[in-house]
């Protein structure tokens, strides 16, 4: 990956990777997908968020090297100005492969003076992570997050395009033995729901 950010010699503006120089990886209704979605701006450029919530479906919702240098050679932008535009956005997963669950709790003033901060040391405790890391099973991926506009529910958190509140530690409790046994895969689901509300197949999701 690091040959895709040399780009040519010094004081040359970076240029989009060529065929070759990236896996491909996108599924047909993937590629199919990305085909609407530009045709919905001006311009490819336009379209980096969406491809980047596509990508972020098809790579299994990681953001990873691969991932970005196709949505650059899809779109034939540089590699790191899509890497710019993805690591800008926490919403964008380019630190680490997260956990099937994404665990985004609010801490911002209103969810911390109803108790966030306990909340936060229980599910840290419980699942025995800290902020951004994800539990051995590959099951949870916690963060603490700002505000999530949701205050009237205070403590919230976000899993996947759900909002959960107000949350205490029965609540917790409840909450991750559900997405324990449950069979999706909320970080899949959620980049999913967003391509489908670009590509006008859904209402957006609600808080
Ligand atoms: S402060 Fe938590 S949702 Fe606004």
């Amino acid at each position: 990956m690091s040959e895709l950010l040399k780009l040519g010699a010094p004081n040359e503006r970076p240029r989009a990777p060529k065929p070759g120089e990236v896996e491909l990886n996108f599924t047909e209704q993937g590629v199919a997908e990305l085909e609407a979605l530009v045709s919905h701006y001006p311009n490819k450029k336009a379209c980096i968020l969406p491809a980047l919530w596509l990508a972020q479906r098809e790579y299994g919702g990681y953001l990873n090297g691969p991932a970005i240098a196709e949505v650059a050679f899809r779109l034939g932008r540089a590699y790191a100005e899509v890497e710019g535009v993805a690591t800008f956005y926490t919403l964008y997963n380019t630190a680490h492969q997260p956990g099937r669950h994404k665990l985004e709790l609010c801490t911002c003033l209103s969810c911390m003076v109803n108790g966030a901060f306990d909340l936060r040391d229980y599910i840290r405790e419980k699942l025995g992570v800290g902020h951004g890391e994800t539990t051995a099973d590959g099951e949870f991926t916690f963060e603490e997050v700002e505000c999530l506009n949701a205050c009237n529910r205070a403590v919230v958190m976000q899993v996947g395009d759900e909002y959960y509140g107000p949350l205490d530690k029965p609540g917790i409790d409840a909450l991750l033995e559900k997405l324990r046994t449950s069979p999706e895969n909320t970080v899949i689901k959620y980049a999913n729901a967003v391509v489908r509300v670009q590509l006008r197949k859904d209402e957006a999701p609600t808080a």
